[in-house]
C-alpha cells in the first residue's frame, strides 16, 4: 500500500481529548488513525521572523510535519485571501468578501512554500491527499517542482455557481491551478456540477464522460465523496458513563424540560443570527413552550482576528442578551449561549440529551454536527434533526425536518413540530437517516477517495 501524505492548512493535535477545530480535522484525523501516514501543514503558530519548518512529531503510525507562518504570510494567505476572499465567496456571502491582489499573491506564495517543503519529503509512490480551499494552488506548485505523484484535493466547503466564483477577479488562475490535481473530490453533486459547469462554459474545457475533464491541456477526474461520521463510535461515546458528567449536570439543571441544541464554530456562514431570531419567533408564536424549553447554542470562537468574525460575535452577544432579557423569568432562562468549545467525548453525550438538534447554516459543505447529532441519539427514543436545505448533509438526510434558514417563521414552526413529534415518527425518521449514514460512513469516504486516487 502506498504511503498516504495528507496536506491541510491546519494540522490538528493528534492526541485524544482535545477540542477539534472543525469538520476537516475530525475527518482527516480519523482517516489517518486507521491508515497511518504523514499529516503536513501549518502548526497554527506565527513565527517571529520568516515562516519555518518545525520538528516532526510522531505518534503511532501518524507523523505530524508542520511549518509556522511568518506574520506577513499569515496576514496575506490566512486572514487575507483564504478567509477574507475565498471562504465568504464559497459560502455565497458576497457582501462579506473582499479582494486584494497582494493577498492573492500571498496565497500563491504560501502554497509554494508548502510545495517546496513537501517536495523534499515525497517518495515517488506517495499518494498526496490535499484538503480544502487553502490549497487550491498546491498541485500546480508541486508540478512546477517536478513532482509527478498522484495528487488529489478534497474540498470540504461548497463550490459555488460560476457566476458567484467569478466575482473573485483571479477566478481563472484558481481554476487553472485546480486542474493540476489528478482527482478533485466534492461533498455533493451540486458542488461537482458547479465546477464542471465552470470548466465547460467558462474555461473552454471538454467533458470526456461527465466525470473526467480535459482542460488547459490536462485531464482530471471529478467525483463526489460525502464526508461521514463513525456512527457506532459516536453513539458509544454518547453513552459512556465516564463521558457523561456534563450531560448529567445539564439534565439535572433542566429538570425534564426539553432541550434544543446547536453546535457551530462562531462563523457567519452558520446562520446563527437568523437562528436566534427564529427562536425568538418560536417563543412568541408558540407561547406554551415558554417556561420549559431551553435553547443551548455552543459556539466556540473561530478566526477571531478577522473583522467579519469579530462583528458576528458582537452581534450575537447583543442578540442573546436581548432575547433573554425579553423572555426570562426568575426561574427560567430560555437561551444559553456558550462561547467555548468542548472535546468530542463531552459533546456526544450533550447531543444525546437534546430533543431537537437545530442545524441551520446559510451554506455548508457538509455539516458534520448534523450527522453526529443523529448518530448520538437513542434509537428507541430519538431526538429530531432540523436541518438547513443549504447544508450538504441535506442531500443525504432527507428524513430530517428540512428548513430554509432565511425563513424565520418556518424555522419557528419546525421547532414546535419537532418538540411535538410522535415517537413513531421520530423513530422512522431517525432509522432512515441512520441507514444513509451507515452506507456513507467516514471509512467509505476515505476508502473511495484513496482508491480513486491510487488509480488516477
Ligand atoms: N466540534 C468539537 N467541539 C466543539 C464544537 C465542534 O469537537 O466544541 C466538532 C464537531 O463535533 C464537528 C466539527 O467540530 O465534528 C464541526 O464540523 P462541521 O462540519 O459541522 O463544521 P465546520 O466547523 O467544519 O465548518
Ligand atoms: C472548517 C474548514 C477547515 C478549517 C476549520 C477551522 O472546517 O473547512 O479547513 O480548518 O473550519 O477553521 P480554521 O480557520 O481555524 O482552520
Amino acid at each position: 500500500m502506498p504511503r498516504l501524505v495528507v496536506v491541510s492548512n491546519r494540522v490538528a493535535p493528534i492526541t485524544e481529548g482535545e477540542a477539534a477545530a472543525g469538520g476537516l480535522a475530525v475527518g482527516v484525523l480519523d482517516a489517518l488513525r486507521r491508515q497511518g501516514g504523514i499529516w503536513f501543514g501549518w502548526s497554527g503558530e506565527i513565527a517571529t521572523g520568516e515562516s519555518e519548518v518545525q520538528p516532526d512529531q510522531t505518534q503511532g503510525a501518524i507523523t505530524r510535519a508542520t511549518l509556522s507562518l511568518s506574520r506577513r504570510d499569515y496576514d496575506d494567505f490566512y486572514r487575507g485571501f483564504a478567509n477574507g476572499t475565498l471562504w465568504p465567496t464559497l459560502h455565497y456571502q458576497l457582501g462579506l468578501s473582499r479582494y486584494d491582489r497582494a493577498e492573492f499573491a500571498g496565497y500563491r506564495r504560501v502554497n509554494e512554500l508548502f510545495a517546496t517543503s513537501l517536495a523534499a519529503r515525497l517518495a515517488p509512490d506517495d499518494l498526496v491527499w490535499a484538503h480544502d480551499y487553502h490549497l487550491l494552488s498546491l498541485a500546480e506548485a508541486l508540478r512546477a517542482r517536478g513532482i509527478a505523484n498522484r495528487i488529489g484535493l478534497f474540498l470540504h466547503t461548497p463550490f459555488p455557481a460560476p457566476q458567484v466564483l467569478m466575482t473573485i477577479p483571479a477566478h481563472r488562475e484558481l481554476v487553472r491551478a485546480m486542474t493540476c490535481y489528478d482527482l478533485l473530490g466534492f461533498q455533493t453533486e451540486t458542488d461537482r456540477l458547479a465546477f464542471v459547469d465552470y470548466v465547460l462554459r467558462e474555461a473552454g474545457g471538454e467533458s470526456i464522460d461527465g466525470h473526467c475533464l480535459s482542460v488547459f491541456g490536462r485531464c482530471l477526474r471529478t467525483e463526489v465523496y460525502p464526508i461521514g461520521v463513525q456512527v457506532e463510535e459516536v453513539r458509544a461515546q454518547a453513552v459512556l458513563p465516564a463521558n457523561r458528567r456534563h450531560a448529567t449536570r445539564l439534565r439535572a439543571n433542566l429538570q425534564d424540560g426539553p432541550l434544543i441544541l446547536s453546535v457551530d464554530r462562531l462563523d457567519y456562514s452558520k446562520g446563527l443570527r437568523q437562528r436566534f431570531i427564529a427562536f425568538e419567533r418560536f417563543l412568541l408564536d408558540y407561547p406554551s413552550h415558554r417556561g420549559r424549553v431551553t435553547f443551548m447554542q455552543i459556539a466556540p470562537p473561530s478566526r477571531g482576528d478577522i473583522q467579519t468574525y469579530r462583528e458576528i460575535r458582537r452581534e450575537l452577544e447583543g442578540e442573546a442578551g436581548r432575547i433573554n432579557g425579553r423572555f426570562a423569568e426568575v426561574d427560567w432562562m430560555p437561551l444559553r449561549y456558550l462561547n467555548k468549545g468542548f472535546p468530542r467525548d463531552v459533546l456526544m453525550p450533550l447531543y444525546a440529551e437534546a430533543q431537537v438538534g437545530l442545524v441551520t447554516p446559510l451554506r455548508d459543505g457538509m455539516n458534520l454536527v448534523a450527522k453526529e447529532y443523529v448518530a448520538a441519539q437513542d434509537p428507541d427514543d430519538p431526538g429530531v434533526l432540523i436541518l438547513s436545505q443549504f447544508a450538504g448533509a441535506a442531500r443525504e438526510l432527507t428524513a430530517a425536518l428540512i428548513v430554509n434558514p432565511y425563513d424565520e417563521p418556518a424555522m419557528a414552526a419546525a421547532l414546535d413540530e419537532g418538540l411535538r413529534m410522535s415517537l413513531t415518527e421520530r423513530r422512522e425518521r431517525h432509522a432512515a437517516m441512520l441507514a444513509v449514514m451507515r452506507a456513507n460512513s467516514l471509512d467509505r469516504w476515505r476508502d473511495r477517495f484513496v482508491d480513486d486516487l491510487s488509480r488516477a
